[in-house]
Parts: structure tokens; C-alpha cells; sequence
């Protein structure tokens, strides 16, 4: 089947089957004016400027009109914890009195809050809560979603918390990439017992997953108060014996070492990083490593931005994506994160495409076959309500979104 996206008043891409980072974040976009874009089944086929001339007019072409306006991938928002149940609204007037995230954590109530909700939650509401997001992230243009555990901690919940993505792809159509979240606070009933919470996740919940085909990454919350750099590491280790590539929740609050782990573990992605060092920077160069930063976190923490300037002028190939979960950031609009992606790490609107789309596909090894409009790639597209790049990143609020492509079929 074959469709042509004719009268494309700018067509926005980055081109390449890898992460950019340096003048290349920048530089590998290319915007046509007036452009056309081939589709054949499900994958971008060619594109071009001016008339498509002949290639309109081979049978059974289905020719779409999109009036002008501008077309780019479809958006991947690489970082979200989306599988769960317990919003923490009672927390907002703790935050007002100017109680910490990490104190909040330590009194048993953020992330373990919301563990204890999801523990007792059935697995359809957890199923239905989700797919409702999916849904919303859908019409915001978000055509690829990575989705982690770690509101679980025991093992049947964490299990229970993966098998829901499964269940997920196989009902919706964006691309899900699960990862295993189990070190994302101790459990309360392992309090005073790290070495067998530890020796739970490497030795058994692990192998599971790895048996079950349940995930493709193993990350770890590396953070004062949470875990330390060498249980990170051995927790990675471990994830890497089993097939599981390394994603670290690094720099957030305190700089632990966790983005200097990055080149130790071989990691994938580093994320938060808004304390990262020079020494973190240059780890995660060496080692090849996304720098995945969440500025509505930032923003919903009252905290600092992320060096992400610093980053990208190191030659770190800087991602962006929403952190989607219910205690540091109860937002799934990576439109928002687009406009803090310019306003805040002072991107320019081409390196914040990139970050949203190149970048953060490779993040979650997936810049092979999505992430740009390119031949080959997969035809996942957003036709914005905009006449150009600049738009979508100057307005604010509203959702621009006009049409989604993924896999070549209008979804929303
Ligand atoms: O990425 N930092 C750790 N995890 C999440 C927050 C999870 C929560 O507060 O429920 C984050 O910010
Ligand atoms: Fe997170």
C-alpha cells in the first residue's frame, strides 16, 4: 500500500541510524520547504521539495493533503514509569511546606506510597490506567514508549508490572520497550536487609524476566538514600549477564557517581543528570552513553536544570523525555518538555527535535528503525497544527497535534 503526504509546508527531520551529539545534534536536521513524503508499507519509502511529478500518479497510490502545515517523526519519549496506581496528590501540600523529595521518601510515603497502591491494585486497573495514558501520549504525537517498572519491589508485582506491557503491545498500536525498575527504592519489607533485597533482584527476579522475555533494560534509582554506586553497578552486572542493557537514574538530587558508571557498565542511557560533573560528562562520552534529561522533573521539583548545553558541546547526544510518573513529574506531555528543552537547557528548536525523537529512540535502542524520516525507517509521523519547527516550540499549553501516523496508519 502505498500513500503520498503531498503539499508538506515544512518537512522536519534528523537522518541517521544513531544518536548526534556536538554540531551534529543541530546540524543532521534537515527542514524542507514545501515537501512530499512517500510511504510504502508502513515505512517511508522517499521524499523530495516541489511536485512530485509522476509518483503521484502510479495506481493505487492514496494521495494525502497536508495542507501546509509541518511534518515530523513521530515522538519518543524514552523515560516514563507509567504502570501504576497511587497518585499522590496529598503530597503537594507537603511540597508547599518545603518538605524534600528525598524526605517524603524517607518518612515511607513518595515512591513507596504509591508502591503500596499499585501492590494492591488488580492487574486490570493497572491495565486500564495505562492504556488510557498510551491514549493521551498518542494524541500529543508520542508514537514510541519506553515504560519501567519499580512500583512493585516484590517480585510477583514487578512481574505482574511487565507482563501489563506486553499485554499492552499487543493492544496498542505504539512501539512499548520495557524496563526492569526493581532497584527503585529498598521495599519496606527488606528495610533493614539491602543484601537480600540485592541478592532477590540478581538472583531471581532477573533470570526470571530474562526466562519470560519480559524486558530489554535493567535500571537503577542511584541516589543518596536509595542506592549506591557499587550496588548499581553489581545490580547492572547482573542485568547484563542476563541480556538486559544498563539505564542509570543518575545526578538526580545528589551526584553519586552514578553517569561516572556509565563507561564501567557500557550503559545505554544516563537520565535525570541534573548534578552530573565534567567527570560524568566524559564518562558518558568514552562510553557512548544518551544523556536522557527530564526538565519538567526540574520543573515540578523546583530543581536546577540539567548541563545540558554542557553536554551537547562535550559530544553527548542529549535526549529528552517526560519522566512521566506521580511524584516528580504528573505530566505525559512531551510538548511541554519540548518548550523547557528551549526555554530552560537553551536547545535550538533542530537539537530539541533531535532530542525528542533521533536521540530518544537510540536511548532505547531503537535509532535503527525509527526516530527519523528517512528511507527505510518506519513511517511514524505527526502533522502539527504549525507552519513551521519554530511553532511547536514557541507555543505553550496547548496540544498542536493535528494528525499521528504510526506504522503508516492515521491512529489519532
Ligand atoms: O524518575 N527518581 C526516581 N523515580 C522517579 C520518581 C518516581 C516517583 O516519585 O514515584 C523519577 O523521578
Ligand atoms: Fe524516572
Amino acid at each position: 500500500m502505498r500513500k503520498l503526504i503531498v503539499n508538506i509546508g515544512e518537512l522536519a527531520t534528523p537522518f541517521g541510524r544513531n544518536a548526534w551529539g556536538g554540531a551534529d545534534q543541530k546540524k543532521r536536521v534537515e527542514r524542507y520547504r514545501h515537501a512530499w513524503l512517500l510511504l510504502e508499507d508502513g515505512k517511508v519509502l522517499s521524499l523530495g521539495t516541489g511536485d512530485p511529478g509522476g509518483i503521484a500518479r502510479v495506481p493505487g497510490t492514496e494521495i494525502l493533503d497536508a495542507g501546509g502545515l509541518l511534518v515530523t517523526p513521530g515522538l519518543v519519549d524514552a523515560h516514563t514509569h507509567l504502570i501504576f496506581c497511587g497518585y499522590r496528590q496529598n503530597e503537594l501540600a507537603l511540597k508547599l511546606q518545603g518538605v524534600s523529595y528525598l524526605e517524603i521518601l524517607a518518612r515511607g510515603g513518595g515512591i513507596l506510597s504509591t508502591v503500596s497502591a499499585t501492590r494492591l491494585a488488580v492487574s486490570e486497573e493497572l491495565f486500564e490506567k495505562a492504556r488510557k495514558d498510551l491514549d493521551e501520549m498518542l494524541k500529543h504525537g508520542v508514537t514510541t514508549v519506553e515504560i519501567k517498572s519499580g512500583y512493585g519491589l516484590d517480585r510477583e508485582t514487578e512481574l505482574r508490572q511487565l507482563r501489563i506491557i506486553k499485554r499492552l503491545q499487543n493492544e496498542l498500536p505504539q512501539d512499548l520497550v520495557a524496563t526492569y525498575l526493581g532497584a527503585h527504592a529498598l521495599p519496606p519489607e527488606y528495610k533493614d536487609n539491602r543484601e537480600g533485597y540485592i541478592s532477590l533482584m540478581c538472583e531471581e527476579i532477573i533470570p526470571e524476566i530474562a526466562r519470560e522475555g519480559l524486558a530489554e533494560f535493567c535500571d537503577v534509582f542511584c541516589e543518596s538514600g536509595v542506592f549506591t554506586a557499587e550496588e548499581t553497578r553489581r545490580i547492572l552486572e547482573a542485568g547484563k549477564k542476563y541480556g538486559l542493557r544498563p539505564k542509570i537514574h543518575a545526578d538526580e538530587i545528589d551526584a553519586i557517581g552514578g553517569s561516572e558508571l556509565s563507561k564501567e557498565v557500557g550503559a545505554v542511557s544516563c537520565e535525570h543528570l541534573i548534578r552530573c560533573r565534567e567527570s560524568g560528562i566524559a564518562a558518558m562520552k568514552e562510553a557512548g552513553t544518551v544523556a536522557c534529561l527530564l526538565p519538567a522533573t526540574s520543573f515540578y521539583l523546583g530543581a536546577d536544570y540539567a548541563p545540558a548545553r554542557a553536554m551537547i558541546e562535550a559530544g553527548v547526544p542529549v535526549a529528552m523525555a517526560t519522566d512521566y510518573n506521580p511524584g516528580s513529574c504528573p505530566s505525559l506531555n512531551l510538548q511541554f518538555v519540548m518548550n523547557l528543552g528551549c526555554l530552560k537547557y537553551k536547545l535550538t528548536p533542530e537539537e530539541a527535535l533531535t532530542a525528542v525523537t533521533l536521540n530518544a529512540a537510540a536511548a532505547i535502542g531503537r535509532a535503527d528503525r525509527l526516530g527519523s524520516l528517512e528511507p527505510g525507517k518506519q513511517a511514524d509521523l505527526v502533522l502539527w497544527d504549525a507552519p513551521d519547527l519554530e511553532y511547536i516550540f514557541y507555543r505553550m499549553g496547548s496540544n498542536l497535534v493535528k494528525t499521528v501516523m504510526k506504522n503508516g496508519e492515521v491512529t489519532a
